[in-house]
């Protein structure tokens, strides 16, 4: 079947290797329509000349009030920490041992897993997020449970099970060759299933033994295509411990590097406190980074050098990390990306912003040819935004001085009210219910 959206719409054309060059790439269709075919994009343009290519008995939903723009992509998420976002007073290494170890475990029980994958799934999108990074646990039953969640919705989902050997709890630990062959037999069944994408999740450095990243290694060398996920330089402590358990290595990120899992599809999240040799081997091997400024605000890890990703050419997604991230929403991850640039002397414009959350997003996980903006034969997934959610918002955007600003007050009041509808692979899988305020 064929549907088509009318609408206004808002888009960034081209990856981009400055972020000076965003500006020129990005496309605003004041009156357009989309057409979509199976899931993907048959047709993009303005109204008029789209009018014509529309079949006869193609069905039209019309939006002339909202702002549709890709979806967005969250580079890094933990979907068993749900339950768990605002938990009190700890920095990384003790926030793990205090809260997630005692969180995660619950997962062992596969109905419990269904319960919150489910929940985690119907969040994201009705914050508009229609393609995640995803840390599950270190049990196969949580990873079965989301991607159940996610194939229900034909939703493109890359997740994986954590590996852990060491320096956790007994119940959340596997040994280097379980984690072997859980992961094999789950990439097996998962990877490239519908839109399904596999991640090797090594949980980081201090929890899994020499063995088990060689295992690691080993598995991501039989299976090129899968990703690797996984955490690096996020809390001065936790590189301490590092240099402690891997002395013979030069660096935090050379660990993962000596065993075969840095490359185009390793995503390391936060990577706040980077030494100038490790971001010219993120460089040298294509890895990307997750930026999650919620999380590193939250726990206090650090202020991320967001403009040296552009200097070193490091690809660069934007990441909400839940649960010591604080918000689902992109749009609130973005309003403290922004906060965070300031501290820094730095600048985030609206347009950068929108980027990182979809496009620049996309080629973090090397799916730029196939997600993020709204070329011809891409997959179908967007979001339909409200901009005049609350009061506020309405007197802020009536003083609107064009897309640019209006696109950057709603970063900084926006959240779930202003997330109108959400469609993935072409079907609106989640419209917001008529409300006040
Ligand atoms: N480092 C190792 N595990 C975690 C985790 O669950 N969350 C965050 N933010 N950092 C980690
Ligand atoms: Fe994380």
């Amino acid at each position: 079947a064929t549907t088509a959206i009318r609408g206004r719409f808002l888009d960034i054309q081209n990856t981009v290797a400055q972020a000076r060059d965003i500006h020129d790439q990005v496309r605003y269709v004041e009156d357009g329509i989309v057409i979509i075919h199976e899931g993907k994009i048959q047709w993009f343009g303005p109204w008029q000349e789209g009018q014509s290519r529309l079949p006869t008995n193609a069905e039209l939903q019309h939006y002339p009030d909202q702002l549709i723009v890709p979806g967005f992509i969250d580079t890094h998420i933990h979907f068993p920490q749900t339950e768990m976002v605002g938990a009190y007073g700890e920095q990384l290494l003790e926030w793990l041992n205090t809260y997630t170890f005692p969180t995660e475990i619950q997962f062992q029980d596969a109905s419990y897993s269904e319960k919150i994958a489910e929940f985690f799934v119907q969040e994201l999108l009705k914050n508009g997020t229609t393609t995640a990074l995803v840390f599950c646990t270190v049990h196969p039953e949580s990873v079965d449970a989301l991607f159940n969640a996610a194939t229900m919705r034909n939703m493109r989902l890359i997740a994986g099970k954590v590996l852990m050997d060491r320096h956790a709890p007994e119940a959340l630990t596997d040994t280097a060759e379980t984690a072997y062959t859980d992961s094999k037999a789950l990439i097996e069944k998962w990877h490239g299933q519908g839109r399904n994408l596999y991640a090797i999740t090594p949980r980081f450095a201090p929890t899994s033994t020499p063995e088990q990243l060689q295992k690691a290694g080993q598995l991501k060398a039989e299976y090129p295509d899968v990703y690797v996920h996984t955490h690096l330089s996020e809390n001065k402590n936790e590189i301490a411990w590092v240099k402690e358990l891997f002395p013979e290595r030069e660096s935090y990120l050379d660990v993962y590097h000596h065993y075969g899992l840095t490359g185009s599809k390793s995503v390391f999240a936060h990577c706040v406190h980077l030494e100038d040799e490790e971001w010219d081997c993120m460089h040298q091997t294509d890895s990307a980074i997750a930026f999650c400024p919620t999380s590193n605000l939250f726990l206090g890890s650090g202020l991320f050098p967001l403009k040296k990703t552009w200097d070193k050419g490091v690809k660069v997604g934007l990441g909400t990390d839940i649960g010591a991230g604080t918000s689902f929403n992109q749009l609130q991850t973005l309003n403290e990306a922004y906060k965070v640039q300031q501290l820094q002397d730095e600048k985030l414009s609206a347009f950068e912003a929108l980027y990182h959350a979809t496009l620049g997003g996309a080629k973090a996980l090397s799916l730029d040819d196939r997600l993020g903006n709204f070329n011809i034969g891409k997959e179908a997934d967007f979001v339909v935004l409200n901009l005049n959610a609350t009061a506020l918002q309405q007197l802020r955007q009536s003083r609107a001085k064009n897309i640019e600003d209006a696109f950057f007050a709603l970063t900084m009041l926006g959240d779930d009210r202003n997330i109108a509808a959400t469609y993935v692979y072409g079907v609106a899988v989640y419209v917001k219910a008529a409300a006040s305020e």
